[in-house]
């Protein structure tokens, strides 16, 4: 499935209203994140940060949530932002999440381009290891 420039505006609209919705009053740093499901909905997401400093939530967890508590599905198109509204790469925890709830094909807005899954996640470990690796005893 290929994305289309009216697409990827969308994405970049909705990640930058949501990224103002962030709850971010210590690290001051706002994300925003927009994922294009499969079905053609748009999914949002912000961080919400936390006065116990290490349980804030990135933007791409309250997405993942978004995407289950709306149906599910897979991703096939993200636009992350920073609070300039300019393309930011997900943290290593929140590629693997986008993994989990993508393809290997879904395409991703990085400060070099357009990048697929597997190109910003490498190698990555996924649900097939589970299966292929199990104990059989
Ligand atoms: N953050 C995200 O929301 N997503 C990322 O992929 C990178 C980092 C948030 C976490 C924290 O609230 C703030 O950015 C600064 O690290």
């Amino acid at each position: 499935m290929t994305t289309s420039d009216q697409q990827w505006d969308a994405l970049a609209q909705a990640a930058i209203g949501i990224m103002k919705m962030a709850y971010a009053p210590y690290s001051k740093f706002k994300v925003g994140v927009a994922g294009l499901m499969d079905d053609g909905r748009i999914v949002v997401g912000c961080n919400v940060e936390n006065a116990s400093y290490g349980i804030g939530l990135c933007a791409e967890c309250g997405m993942v949530s978004a995407i289950h508590a709306s149906g599910g599905g897979k991703l096939v198109a993200i636009t992350c932002v920073d609070q300039h509204g300019n393309s930011l790469m997900p943290c290593g925890r929140c590629r693997q999440l986008l993994w989990e709830n993508g393809t290997p094909t879904t395409q991703i807005t990085t400060p070099e381009g357009i990048k697929t899954l597997t190109e910003i996640l490498p190698q990555a470990f996924g649900p097939d290891d589970l299966i292929a690796r199990k104990e059989t005893r």
